[in-house]
């Protein structure tokens, strides 16, 4: 066939790069709705519910069950599933209904009405829904700092430098597994070196990371899995109660956790039972309310190849974010794993949850470059810092970053590699040089700093496990340094592990360690003229990207 140039021209895009597929209920490669999906239904008996979706309590698998038994109010089911989904689905919507009675009537659904609410909704309804029901007043968002090298010292100082472009949550995970106590220590240190109160955690596997924030080395936990159906939970050797446990055993020490879930991930692991992503991720999201876990982590997350791959996979994808905050959890939105090679559309993707704002806008940008992401990469990565400060000002919306300095880029960077050196060697650890501390300082990624013994490392991170290094130590190690103040940001930290207030929804910190959650600092959004707005201080701040016209200078 003689080929047209102007499709071949289109065949050249990078959103031809990326994969799509037909809709496939039988896979379950769709979005919405599945015709497979259960009808929604109710009966509650003796303040027991006997029947969910269309099945009976004799046929439940430990999903209904757990769903029935502890994530829906059966002294208000009748009442909210006697209104009709498209009522509810209005209400959401409307800016005279207050989130609080949203949440209400929310509490006593089933997963499958849930389902049918959510399809009632456009994008811009859903937008317009998470404007008013995300749960924390301001937005905020969350950082990955890892590296190719694993290399303590870059990951403290782009800890450091990402704490200071706002992130509030910054997380890290390893390439090397056996370096997840360096990873830990290193980025608790440097994020304070940044900004204080920013929250940390280590994302590996589930007994060393709870190890890790037992002993104060970590300030939250995210990656606790859950799934929608029951033979990917029994394939994980896991049930909703054994996580509900672990939930238990973070928060019994006072850790901040959240679940992760997300559409795709029963249909990567053989198992979706023919229903929809939507159906499948509701499932996921009233067992992480029934646990009694304050928040998730969803949007697809890792899976979102998946997701994106089918018609309306990304309304999808904003729908779960939405059913999140309907049911009044914390959402950490995703904008996280990469799924495009589309500039346009993998910034189309985020502005769903970049323009109402989430409690964390991405669950994950990659605070360093791409190459140095060993989360398998993100939507967003530090090449896309001026950017998303520049939408920022566009738009003038909160997006939880900030425009900065180069100098104060290279000061706080290079504190906390000095930092680190410090605690790494009071700790008697490997060796950290000068040099190092210097290359980091002034690196984009890992190809421009320079070489570390792995081996020396790997001995000094198993040997710092042996010898009950905490939290305390890394205080102590700092003061007697001289980092005094250091010191005392991680000593407020620990102490937030006594009070407890940070485990409340949605709570992070200020840089005077106060919490602002859903709980003291709810969102109150009601239409116009409420609600969270950008202006004061930190809309100067958003205004002040430094590649502009300075009209006090011109
Ligand atoms: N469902 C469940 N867990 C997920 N994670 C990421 N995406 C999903 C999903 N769709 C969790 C996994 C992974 C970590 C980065 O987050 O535990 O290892
Ligand atoms: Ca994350």
């Amino acid at each position: 066939m003689k080929r047209s140039k102007r499709i071949e021209a289109l065949d050249q895009r990078a959103v031809n790069k990326d994969g799509f597929i037909d809709e496939w209920p039988e896979m379950g490669c769709i979005a919405m709705k599945s015709p497979y999906d259960p009808k929604p239904s109710i009966r509650v008996e003796n303040g027991v519910i006997t029947e969910l979706d269309g099945k009976k309590r004799e046929d439940f698998d430990f999903l209904d069950q757990f769903i029935a038994d502890y994530s829906i109010r059966a002294d208000r089911a009748d009442e909210s599933m006697a209104m009709s989904s498209l009522s509810i689905a209005r209400k959401i919507v409307d800016i005279e209904t207050p989130r609080k009675e949203i949440l209400k009537i929310i509490s006593g659904i089933t997963p499958a009405k849930m389902v049918e609410v959510i399809n009632h909704l456009n994008v811009v309804e859903m937008m317009m829904g998470m404007q008013k029901m995300r749960a924390r007043r301001i937005p905020g968002n969350q950082a990955h700092i890892t590296n190719l090298k694993d290399d303590p010292v870059q990951i403290a100082a782009d800890a450091a430098e990402g704490a200071l472009r706002g992130f509030r949550e910054e997380e890290t995970t390893t390439g090397v597994a056996r370096y997840a106590p360096f990873n830990a220590m290193a980025l608790l240190i440097g994020s304070q070196a940044g900004r204080k109160g920013v929250l940390t955690q280590c994302a590996v596997e589930e007994a060393t990371e709870l190890e890790l924030g037992i002993r104060g080395l970590t300030t939250y936990a995210e990656t606790l899995s859950v799934y929608g159906t029951e033979k990917v939970f029994i394939d994980g050797d896991d049930t909703p109660y054994s996580k509900a446990f672990l939930n238990s055993a973070y928060a019994s020490r006072g850790l901040k956790v959240r679940f992760t879930s997300g559409s795709g991930s029963e249909v990567l692991m053989g198992s979706s039972e023919k229903k929809s992503m939507l159906y499948l991720e509701c499932k996921c999201l009233f067992m992480t309310k029934g646990a009694g876990c304050q928040g998730i982590q969803n949007g697809s997350v890792s899976c979102i190849g998946v997701a994106a791959s089918v018609p309306a996979g990304i309304r999808e994808v904003m729908g779960e974010n939405l059913v999140a905050a309907l049911l009044g959890l914390e959402c950490a939105s995703s904008n996280d794993q990469s799924f495009s090679n589309s500039d346009m559309r993998r910034t189309a993707r985020t502005m769903l949850q970049f323009m109402p704002g989430t409690d964390f806008i991405f669950s994950g940008y990659a605070a360093e470059p791409n190459y140095d992401n060993m989360f398998a990469g993100s939507n967003f990565d530090a090449e896309d810092f001026d950017d998303y400060n520049v939408l920022q000002r566009d738009m003038q919306v909160d997006g939880g970053l900030r425009p900065v300095t180069e100098e104060e880029v290279i000061r706080v960077r290079s504190e906390a590699g000095k930092a680190v050196q410090a605690v790494f060697k009071y700790l008697g650890l490997t060796e950290i040089t000068d040099e190092q501390v210097e290359a980091v300082t002034y690196a984009h990624g890992s190809r421009d700093t320079l070489k570390r013994d792995v081996a020396a490392d790997l001995m000094a991170a198993d040997d710092m496990m042996k010898r009950g290094i905490t939290g305390v130590d890394v205080v102590r190690a700092l003061a007697e340094s001289g980092y005094t103040s250091l010191a005392d940001s991680i000593l407020s930290m620990l102490k937030q592990r006594v009070i407890g207030d940070y485990m409340h929804t949605a709570a992070i910190l200020d840089e005077n360690f106060q919490v602002m959650s859903g709980v003291n600092t709810p969102n109150d959004y009601l239409g116009p003229g409420t609600g969270y707005r950008v202006d004061g201080s930190r809309w100067e701040e958003i205004k002040a990207i430094p590649h502009r016209i300075d009209a006090n200078t011109f």
